[in-house]
């Protein structure tokens, strides 16, 4: 039976792979459609989020704006589950994921990246109280992560009890009700998330001051995509050198650490 199981996910990894070729985007076919279509999962604050009107914003909606804007094309938002991402990108159905994607070896299997634009790393958050002070202490402990992230990945690797949700607003509601004994997750986003919570007055949020991982971010692209990725990645490069991208995380009130840093 695992055998089988083994075999058909093989298949099927053959059989996206073949699909992302023949309907990956590519400069002329977004020029063409006239619009940059990009999948994200916003719920990760300062890159992106959903406000109360349903609008998407962040630093990586700015960036991928200008992107659009360089390219001479409209762009289109599709707001997704995070674990769908990189697969919706495989078969063609967005141009872009555009979801604070770390890079990592196991990811540049399956899809192209773009050059990092910044560095982040994983953070653990505990309820005010807790007696885990530092990650020594997550050992036997259950803690919860969104879904398809390199913070599951972390914490499976570390042989922590893991807890998954779609989205980071679940991932952190655990630890508050107790559920979990701690959240991790992007530091940048931890950040602001548990300041937002703090403000509201209700069980207080603490981020361990452990850093654990680097992870540069980068925009993710089917294979097929090469010459659509090399012209974002132009646009990005230049924003990089030219101190936008630096702008961008201070308008969005997050301390930036340039790729070139690693
Ligand atoms: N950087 C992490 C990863 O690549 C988490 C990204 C989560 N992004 C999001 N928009 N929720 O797995």
């Amino acid at each position: 039976m695992k055998k089988i199981a083994v075999v058909l996910m093989a298949l099927s990894l053959v059989f996206v792979s073949a699909l992302s070729l023949a309907d990956a985007a590519t400069l002329d076919s977004v020029k063409a459609a006239g619009t940059l279509v990009i999948a994200t999962s916003p719920d990760f604050p300062p890159f992106e989020s959903m406000q109360g009107d349903g609008s998407i914003v962040g630093i990586e909606i700015d960036v991928m704006n200008a992107v659009a804007d360089a390219l001479g094309v409209s762009l289109t938002i599709e707001p997704v589950n995070f674990d769908s991402i990189l697969l919706g990108v495989m078969s063609g159905s967005y141009d872009v994921g555009v979801s604070g994607f770390s890079v990592t070896e196991e990811r540049k299997k399956n899809v192209l990246f773009t050059d990092a634009y910044c560095l982040a790393a994983q953070a653990i958050v505990v309820p005010e109280g807790s007696a885990i002070a530092a990650k020594a202490d997550l050992e036997g402990k259950t803690v919860s992560v969104q879904s398809g992230t390199t913070a599951e990945l972390f914490c499976l690797e570390n042989g922590y009890t893991v807890d998954a949700y779609n989205t980071n607003s679940d991932a952190e509601m655990a630890v508050l009700s107790g559920s979990v004994d701690a959240w991790v997750i992007d530091d940048l986003t931890a950040a602001q998330m548990v300041k937002a919570n703090n403000a509201g007055g209700g069980k207080q949020l603490v981020i361990l001051p452990d850093a654990m991982t680097t992870e540069p971010y980068a925009f993710a692209f089917a294979f097929g995509s090469e010459d659509l990725c090399s012209a974002v990645n132009d646009v990005v490069n230049g924003m990089v050198a030219d101190g936008t991208i630096a702008a961008l995380f201070e308008k969005w009130d997050a301390p930036y650490t340039t790729p070139a840093a690693e």
